[in-house]
């Protein structure tokens, strides 16, 4: 399936707030980069439609872990916490974030395809997630901290929340995290076999 398919499967999921996820979704795809920027500027998925791959992989892997762990909360939860953790990097509507850079020299030899957009309003991006979202889709509280917090102790300021998770927010932490290092940037899954050996083995 390509991204484009398995994000239309995502949004299948959503019944409850229907009206309001499908307003929120046509605003992103007709007047924002939503469906073209990348994910970073240089690091994973620094190419177009790197944070629609990135996204569809966070929300999938939630709704894996949700299944297995937490099967209480809404799979409509998850698509909208896992599709949506990020969409704070597109920057705002008819502003995007992400800008081709356009010096050759930083692209191949810092690898740096994308460049901030220096006229952007600077706000913490899972504030700007969260603030781009609560405008259009009425929110749980859980599903507020979740995307706020989805970064969690990677980030210096997350730690007002240390202790205080809800399991949604976990939950998108370990799906942000594991679907970055394992799916995107490949890390292997290996069993260690180094065992402890005693002395004079
Ligand atoms: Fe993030
Ligand atoms: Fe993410």
């Amino acid at each position: 399936m390509t991204v484009k398919e398995r994000y239309e499967e995502l949004k299948k999921k959503i019944v409850k707030r229907k009206e309001e996820f499908d307003a929120f979704v046509d605003m992103l795809e007709k007047k924002t980069s939503w469906l073209t920027s990348p994910a970073s500027t240089r690091f994973h998925l620094n190419s177009e439609g790197g944070l629609l791959e990135h996204s569809v992989g966070v929300a999938e892997t939630l709704l894996k872990l949700r299944e297995t762990l937490a099967p209480q909360i809404s799979e409509e939860s998850c698509v909208i916490v896992g599709l949506f953790h990020d969409v704070g990097k597109i920057g705002m509507p008819g502003k995007p974030r992400y800008l081709k850079n356009t010096n050759q020299w930083e692209v191949e030899k810092r690898g740096m395809t994308y460049k901030v957009n220096p006229e952007e309003t600077y706000m913490n991006l899972a504030v700007r997630s969260l603030y781009l979202i609560a405008k259009y889709i009425p929110l749980s509280d859980s599903e507020a901290q979740a995307i706020l917090y989805h970064d969690g102790q990677y980030v210096e300021a997350n730690k007002e929340v240390a202790h205080r998770e809800v399991p949604l927010t976990l939950l998108v932490q370990f799906a942000d995290n594991w679907t970055a290092c394992i799916y995107e940037e490949g890390r292997p899954i290996q069993e260690d076999t180094d065992y402890y050996k005693k002395e004079n083995d």
